[in-house]
Order: C-alpha cells, then structure tokens, then sequence
C-alpha cells in the first residue's frame, strides 16, 4: 500500500462526453500502461458529488453502474492488482473527513471558486445548494483520504486541486507535515499526466464555452452513447470562424483549435505536431472529416466493448476495491481524527 497513488474521479449526473474522456479517462488509461506495477491508481465514481448539477435520482444508480462499465469499455485493465474502482458513497469516511475539512476551509475560498460562481449565476440563489458550494471540500477528501499525489482533471478541476494542496498544507502546517501527502502543485500535474492533461475541450456550437453534459447543448456536445454517425454529424456541423485558413490559435480561431486538440489526442500526437500538418490549409472540411472519422472509429470500438463487458467480474472488482478502500481510507481517517482531537 506504500506506493504513490494516481487518482481520479468522473461524477454519474449523467453520461459521459467527449471532454470527460479527452480530459479525465484517456489520461487515466494511458497512466495505467505506463505505470502498471510501481503506481496505485484509484478511479472511482463520485456519486455523492452527483447531486451538486440536476440529476434524475431514478436512474442514478444505474447511470453509475453503466459509467464505471465504460471505464472498461475505454480499456480500464480491471485485472491489474494496482488499480481499484470504487463509489464514493460506499466509503463513509468520505464524507465524514468532508465534515472535518469543513472547518479548516473558508468561506472566502470556496466563493471564490469559478465552477461555483458559474453554476451559481445559471440558477436562482434560492436553488443554489450547500452542497455545491461545498462541493470542493468533498473533492478534498477524496483526495487526501488517499494520499494521492497525482490527480488527472480537466482544466476546469484545475482550482479544486489547488485547494485540496492548500487545505492538505494547513493540516499539515498546523498538525505535523507527516499528517498528509499534499497533492503536487498543477504545473507538476501536466508534466505528469502529458498530452491530455488539465485540458479543455469546447463545445462544438460555442467554442467559447467548454464542452458540457450540464449545459442545454445537444448540438454542441459528443456523448459517449451517441451514434457514430450522429457525433460525425455534430463534428461536421461544428462551428468555426471566418478566418479562412487553419491556425492553431485558441484566441481568434477557438472552434479550429478544439478540433486540431481533439484530433492530436484521438491520435495519440502532440498537438503543436498536428496543428504544423494542417497549418494554413484552407479545406476546414477536410479537418472535419478528418476528426469525424477518427471520433467514429472510438465511438464504435467504444460501443462494441461496452456490450461485452462481464458485470459479474466488475462488481466483484468493484465489491473488492470497496472492502479495501474502508480500511485504506478508515486509517487515514483515524490518524486525522486523533490529530484534531476526536480520538485517543
Ligand atoms: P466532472 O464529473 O464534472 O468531470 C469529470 C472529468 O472530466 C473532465 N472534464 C473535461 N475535460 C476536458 N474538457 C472538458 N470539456 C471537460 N469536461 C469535464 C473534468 O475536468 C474531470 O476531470 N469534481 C469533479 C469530480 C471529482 C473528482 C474528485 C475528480 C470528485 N472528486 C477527486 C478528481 C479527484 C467533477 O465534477 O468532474
């Protein structure tokens, strides 16, 4: 158990999108071949933080069920004794340190917080909840119940792992700096995780906007369910700027930049190797065809794996992790709790 631990979280308020793979699995199931054997990885479901976006409680649990199911159809090894799959909720110390990191986190800190700010104004005050102005603290916990130093998120994560390190070093400051391994500071992050890390794919209609399951975006969204053909068709329908030519340039061409990214990561090469292949030609068809074909090719591989997949194997992987993860998480949890005074 004394190995440095990666680790990642994907909430179930619904299906999985282009971003969520691009930003957060991929990474994931490259750092799992790269580092079988000297990492424990942990990729686990946080189905508590499920409920800080609209979400059908219905069909929660099966939309977790099918969620960890597509880790593995994204090619998860469940076999690899170092990686564990678990849900957050089956975990009680989550919460519990949740409750406990509470009073070592700020107001000031946690208003401060973008995610919050703009989920915020796109509800009413009197709908926004505590839990997601919470919702970060928990995050935390995940992390630190751990000991991970190495969380692979989108870019839009990047100032919830900045608070875990911040409230990680307070702890630490105020209690002994053996209490807990600090998360490694965001620079650090995307030296790790390398070419799909802490980024930000945009929506395919608004690419001023991320690519988002929360926003009323069909159009501008790839899920992972959606038909090869239908995904093509957003591809192909993407919007993208007057300009004329290709360029790589985030700022004034948004819409062609998020393809050449998405093209880069579906292929496996650098982008700057991309965008110098497509640099200054005029067909923005060509592009498009380009990746619609390449988002084809994963969504049906995608689709194929997912009907394969053995349930009874991932729930006895899943049922396992949890019976490990209680005594993992329970102990770190104890060492916190005696350092703040609730144990002996
Ligand atoms: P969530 O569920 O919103 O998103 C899951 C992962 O997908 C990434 N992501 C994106 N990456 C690139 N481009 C996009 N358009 C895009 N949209 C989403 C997210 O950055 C994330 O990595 N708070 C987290 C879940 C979480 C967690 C954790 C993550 C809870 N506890 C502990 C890591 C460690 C969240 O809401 O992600």
């Amino acid at each position: 158990m004394s190995k440095p631990v990666i680790l990642t979280g994907l909430r179930a308020n619904g299906e999985f999108h282009l971003g969520n793979y691009l930003g957060a699995i991929l990474p994931m199931l490259q750092l799992q071949q790269r580092f079988a054997g000297e990492y424990r990885l942990n990729m686990f479901v946080p189905d508590l933080h499920s409920f800080t976006t609209p979400v059908e409680h219905a069909k929660l649990y099966l939309q977790i069920v099918q969620n960890l199911k597509m880790y593995v159809a994204a090619g998860l090894d469940l076999a690899n004794d170092d990686t564990y799959i678990y849900r957050q909720s089956f975990v009680a110390a989550h919460s519990e340190l949740a409750v406990i990191l509470n009073n070592f986190t700020y107001y000031g800190e946690l208003s401060r917080m973008t995610q919050f700010k703009e989920k915020g104004e796109q509800t009413k005050e009197t709908s926004v909840t505590a839990g997601l102005f919470d919702y970060p603290v928990l995050m935390a916990a995940d992390i630190l119940l751990y000991g991970a130093e190495w969380v692979p998120v989108g870019e839009d994560q990047r100032q919830h792992i900045e608070l875990a390190r911040d409230i990680a070093l307070r702890l630490n400051h105020r209690f002994g700096d053996d209490l807990l391994v600090v998360p490694a500071e965001w620079s650090q992050q995307l030296a790790f995780v390398g070419s799909g890390g802490g980024i930000r794919i945009r929506s395919l209609r608004n690419p001023d906007q991320k690519m988002s399951k929360s926003i009323d975006d069909p159009a501008g969204t790839i899920l992972l369910s959606d038909s090869p053909e239908a995904a093509a068709k957003k591809i192909m329908g993407a919007t993208t700027d007057s300009v004329g030519a290709i360029h790589y340039d985030m700022e004034k061409q948004p819409g062609i930049g998020n393809l050449l990214q998405i093209l880069a990561l579906l292929i496996g090469e650098p982008v700057a190797e991309v965008a110098g292949k497509w640099s200054g030609k005029t067909g923005y068809g060509d592009l498009k065809t380009a990746v619609a074909s390449e988002v084809k090719v994963l969504l049906s591989g995608l689709h194929k794996r997912l009907d394969a997949v053995n349930e009874v194997e991932l729930m006895r992987k899943l049922e396992a992790s949890e019976y490990l993860m209680r005594d993992v998480a329970g102990q770190r949890l104890y060492k916190i709790q005696q350092a703040v005074g609730l144990r002996p």
